[in-house]
């Protein structure tokens, strides 16, 4: 089968489609034959060797978290799922981005006709990561919440999800972004200048909670110029701010469920969530998509597609 892969840590130019030997599913794993599998932010350290300690990688390596396909075979012990299902899903073994994936059958939903192959493939880290910000901060309605990145993979769902629960949302995010922003009703305010101030003159009042997703300052500009409870912000990214002003850091370590992944599901079927898409390139494109991701402006999701 065709995969992704490396044969050593690197820049981008060490991602390569190359041939893998097909796996077979282990009890309670569905074997899926991808459409298609999401990139993420996360994907980059790993592949850099930042976290080789933690996530040692034989060589060579397979890459990716999220996908999208049918299944094809299931392993001893599935009754959950059969085979033709059309299903998305997580893996953790950073193999996502192939032909052929094992995954637990607990890690998989059933995707509804209604939801596109590439939505499908985009939706579940940057889904459940969302979800679990959102509820981390604990929105009740008419409050003000203040998100960062908020035009991101994570941040355009976060921004979503903080409206249903009824939040006013202001969104920090790049002008280009802004016309989208406030189509989903999120006030929008630039990242650059005095990005408290634009906040508090955007808020005109109390800012109730932060959700952070850019790292880079934004935890400390809640704590001490707006003044957050930091019980009430919520940081996907900044794990050394977490700690210093005793924010929360849940992400989707706390969200990666598959009654949260087919909430959301439900949620796009419907209409009332979407996951906006900057590309859907052929799987060979994994260097362009890379080049992409990695210069951080990106709104929405780059998938790539089998
Ligand atoms: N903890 C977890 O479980 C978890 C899970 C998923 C992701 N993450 C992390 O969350 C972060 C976001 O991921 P993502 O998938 O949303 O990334 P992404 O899709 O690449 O989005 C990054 C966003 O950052 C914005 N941005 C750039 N400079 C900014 C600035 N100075 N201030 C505010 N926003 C700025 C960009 O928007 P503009 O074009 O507007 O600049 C872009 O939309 C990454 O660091 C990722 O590693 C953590």
């Amino acid at each position: 089968m065709r995969a992704v892969q490396f044969d050593a840590y690197g820049g981008i130019d060490v991602l390569r489609v190359g041939d893998a030997p097909d796996p077979e599913p282990g009890p309670g794993e569905a074997l899926v034959r991808v459409r298609a599998a999401g990139t993420n932010p996360d994907d980059v350290p790993i592949r850099e060797g930042m976290l080789a300690e933690l996530f040692p990688r034989p060589f060579p390596a397979g890459q990716g978290s999220d996908l999208a396909g049918v299944i094809e075979a299931v392993g001893p012990g599935v009754t959950r799922m059969s085979i033709g299902a059309h299903v998305l899903g997580f893996t953790h073994r950073h193999d996502a981005q192939a032909e052929l994936v094992a995954v637990p059958v607990h890690h998989l939903v059933r995707k509804p006709a209604s939801v596109s192959w590439e939505v499908a493939g985009a939706l579940p880290l940057v889904g459940v990561t969302a979800w679990a910000a959102v509820h981390a901060v604990q929105l009740r309605p008419r409050e003000t919440v203040v998100v960062s990145a908020a035009a991101g993979g994570v941040g355009s769902l976060v921004v979503q999800l903080a409206r249903r629960a009824g939040a006013r949302v202001i969104g920090i995010a790049g002008r280009h972004h802004h016309s989208w922003l406030r189509e989903h009703g999120v006030t929008p305010v630039e990242h650059h200048g005095d990005i408290a101030e634009a906040v508090r003159r955007a808020a005109a009042g109390p800012v109730h909670a932060l959700i952070d997703c850019y790292g880079h300052g934004y935890v400390r500009m809640g704590v001490e110029e707006l003044d957050v409870d930091p019980g009430r912000i919520d940081t996907v990214v900044d794990m050394v701010a977490a700690h210093r002003f005793g924010t929360k850091n849940r992400g989707q370590a706390s969200g990666a469920h598959a009654h949260v992944l087919d909430e959301l599901v439900q949620l796009l079927s419907a209409g009332e969530l979407e996951v906006p898409i900057a590309a859907a390139l052929p799987v060979e494109d994994v260097q362009t998509a890379y080049r992409v991701l990695e210069e951080h402006h990106t709104h929405g999701k780059i998938v790539l597609m089998f």
